[in-house]
């Protein structure tokens, strides 16, 4: 199998993936995909729309009239900048049975081998090493303890007014919440491909979490 020139950078929330994966990218002068944010996009706008998962008929219908795009870090919903409004506590409860359903994630998926089959990306995830670009040229398991991550989260969320306030011990209860959900759901759960090298960057700083990855490209990718 030949290698696309992906890095595939996987693991569980709050990790840092998506900070990790901008800066690794500008680093490159790659682009930046974070399919989190489509999946996102989507519990938005079936939302909206009052869709339920279990209407397979008006999920369908749902899906195939969807676009979402992305230009640098902003995410759209048809012509509609959505990045703020798919950051919200709702948001992200919402995705999690979102994310699980199969067909969401058949569509998805396509959509994200279509933008990258060129190579030239940096694509964060939990499936891209997996399911998405089994054939990146390099795969990284992004891991830090769910304090650590609870602790980065919390702090981001009061620097950017995300949402209604949440205490350290609700975004502790919420990661583990989406760690349980995303590695036990049925459909492309969180794991770690075969081939990837783990990184735990528990006590590491965002640069040097970005400097190792950009290193391990240039000597592995
Ligand atoms: O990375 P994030 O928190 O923005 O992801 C939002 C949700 O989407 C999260 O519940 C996990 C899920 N997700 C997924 O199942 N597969 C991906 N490739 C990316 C995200």
């Amino acid at each position: 199998m030949s290698k696309l020139a992906i890095i595939a950078l996987d693991g569980p929330s709050g990790v840092g993936k998506s900070t990790t994966a901008k800066q690794v990218a500008q680093r490159l002068g790659w682009d930046y995909l974070d399919t989190g944010a489509m999946y996102r996009a989507t519990a938005l706008a079936l939302q909206r729309a009052g869709v339920e998962l279990s209407d397979w008929k008006a999920l369908e219908q749902e899906l195939a009239s969807l676009r979402i795009d992305q230009r640098g870090s902003r995410t759209l919903l048809g012509e509609e900048d959505v990045s703020d409004l798919i950051r919200t506590p709702e948001i992200t409860k919402l995705v999690t049975p979102v994310s699980a359903n199969a067909r969401v994630r058949e569509v998805l998926v396509e959509q994200q081998q279509t933008i990258g089959r060129r190579g030239g990306w940096v694509v964060d995830g939990r499936d891209i090493g997996t399911v998405v670009f089994p054939s990146a040229c390099c795969k990284i398991f992004l891991t830090a303890s769910k304090e650590s991550r609870a602790r980065r989260r919390h702090l981001e969320q009061q620097t950017k007014r995300i949402g209604t306030a949440m205490t350290l011990e609700d975004v502790l209860a919420d990661l583990q919440r989406r760690d349980h959900a995303d590695s036990t759901r049925a459909a492309s759960p969180l794991r770690q491909a075969e081939d990837a090298v783990a990184l735990d960057s528990s006590d590491m700083t965002l640069e040097a979490v970005v400097a190792w990855v950009v290193q391990h490209h240039r000597e592995h990718g």
